[in-house]
């Protein structure tokens, strides 16, 4: 049997998903392909191209005996004969669907390159995050050629979350495959499912039909940013009233019907999956006919950037009503802690906001400095990017905390509050630090869904 795996897109996904296959398959070889150059070169480097705690170690144990990175993208294709498509799959930004509908160009362009560089019979896995039915065009596709392969779609989605991706790839709650119910499907269903168990127990293993397990990886995205959104609403509506989200959240939360996780008020959930695939699923609704299935998983969204807008008009308000030419050292830009990825992160938002009413930020992040310089590079305002977080807080106003890093908690506050202009604000946008005491050392603390402990009467 022909045992070599190749991905194409060596990203978030394809990277350490196949680093932990490699690692737990040691009788397979798998080969990572990806048309950025860079990207390669920075697998095959000590500094990958990617924070991810855990990974270092995976990559530098199975890297050079079973797990390779390459730009041979079309001679990848030919040796393989599964092959896990996990390229990017944005939010179109033209023509019918725009800003809703998954642009689809990138994988459609993969599953052309299969195609023409294909001399047998494959297994195409959907690693990617895609539409309902994507599948069947991608059949359509694939079977259009002219060579009399037969090429399987399956999909498999990969629920693992950046920060902790070794871990839940190591340790997923599920894995989901989805098949065709034809005697092909079955077979390379199999090869699946004998690919993962060499570490994921047998009962983890969920099998599906295709359809829903391309709609299960949407709905999941779409119900956990749900989660979050519903939690940010009423976070607003504890500040109205004295009532505290954390109380609220935690008498919630121990209702077993209801859980625990992903009750964290916050100023929003970012990253490159949520908005995009709740969208995705709007336009999907919208498609099929369903409009109010569509207006009622929007709102998750909307109520996302309004959570990101109550912020910055709160720091505002709260800064006696000018921000202009005031010092704000922002604390963290990552979308979430232990990432550098700072895709649809709302720091990027509620800086641009900032900007526009014309404060001087000073960004601080562990990891994401880079890529903030990216993020911010068209804006004229006036910027700095500290490694030093005593040097961002000197002569700043108020810290504006974006990422929930602990690092932060380690720092020197006291000292900070020395550093910073008085009064000194903290409006805490992940309630991270420990309030009290960072009202005791002086500082205005403005969390979020709950009172403020301000030393202004
Ligand atoms: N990032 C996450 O946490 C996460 C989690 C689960 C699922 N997903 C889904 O996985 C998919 C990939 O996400 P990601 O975060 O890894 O994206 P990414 O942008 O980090 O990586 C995608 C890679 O694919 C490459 N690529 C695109 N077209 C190509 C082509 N034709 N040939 C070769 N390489 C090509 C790009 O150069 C890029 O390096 C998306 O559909 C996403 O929704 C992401």
């Amino acid at each position: 049997m022909n045992k070599t795996i190749l991905c194409i897109g060596a990203g978030y996904v394809g990277g350490p998903t196949m680093a932990i296959i490699a690692d737990n398959c040691p009788d397979y070889k798998v080969i990572v392909v990806d048309k950025n150059e860079a990207r390669i070169k920075a697998w095959q480097s000590d500094i990958l191209p990617i924070y991810e705690p855990g990974l270092d170690e995976v990559v530098k144990r199975t890297r050079g005996k079973n797990l390779f990175f390459s730009t041979d993208i079309f001679g990848g294709i030919n040796e393989a004969d599964i092959i896990f498509v996990s390229v990017n799959t944005p939010t179109k930004t033209f023509g019918a669907g725009a800003g809703k509908a998954a642009d689809l160009q990138y994988w459609e362009k993969t599953a052309r390159d299969i195609i023409e560089h294909s001399s047998h019979d494959k297994i195409v896995v959907e690693k990617s995050t895609l539409p309902v039915r994507t599948a069947a065009a991608m059949q359509r596709i694939l079977q259009s050629n002219t060579k009399g392969l037969n090429f399987e779609v399956i999909s498999n989605p990969e629920f693992m979350a950046e920060g902790t991706a070794v871990t839940d790839l190591q340790h997923p709650d599920r894995v989901l495959i989805g098949s065709m119910d034809t005697p092909t499907g079955q077979a390379a269903l199999q090869r699946m499912i004998d690919i993962y168990t060499h570490w994921v127990p047998r009962e983890k293993i969920k099998t599906t039909n295709i359809w829903s397990s391309e709609l299960s990886k949407l709905v999941s995205n779409a119900m956990l940013a749900q989660r979050i959104s519903s939690v940010n609403s009423i976070s607003a509506l504890c500040e109205k009233t004295d009532a505290n989200i954390l109380e609220v959240s935690a008498a919630m939360g121990l209702d077993s019907r209801i859980g625990s996780k992903f009750l964290k008020a916050s100023i929003g959930f970012g990253g490159s999956c949520f908005k995009k695939d709740i969208l995705n699923l709007v336009y999907l609704s919208e498609f099929y006919g369903l409009p109010e299935v569509a207006a009622y998983w929007e709102q998750v969204v909307l109520i996302n950037d309004y959570q990101e807008r109550r912020f910055v008009a709160k720091i505002c308000n709260k800064m006696f009503n000018t921000i202009a030419s005031k010092k704000i050292a922002v604390f963290g830009f990552a979308f979430k802690a232990d990432t550098g990825d700072t895709r649809e992160s709302p720091a990027i938002y509620v800086c641009k906001m900032l900007l526009e009413e014309r404060a001087k930020l000073a960004i601080h992040d562990p990891k994401a400095l880079e890529n903030a310089m990216l993020d911010l590079a068209d804006e004229t305002g006036d910027i700095t990017y500290c490694n030093d977080p005593y040097e961002a807080v000197k002569g700043a106003h108020c810290i504006a905390v974006l990422t929930d890093w602990k690092d932060f908690l380690k720092y020197d506050f006291r000292r900070i509050y020395e550093l910073m202009e008085k009064p000194a604000f903290i409006f805490d946008g992940r309630n991270l630090l420990d309030h009290k005491a960072m009202f005791e050392l002086g500082f205005n603390v403005y969390p979020l869904g709950q009172p403020a402990l301000s030393h202004l009467k």
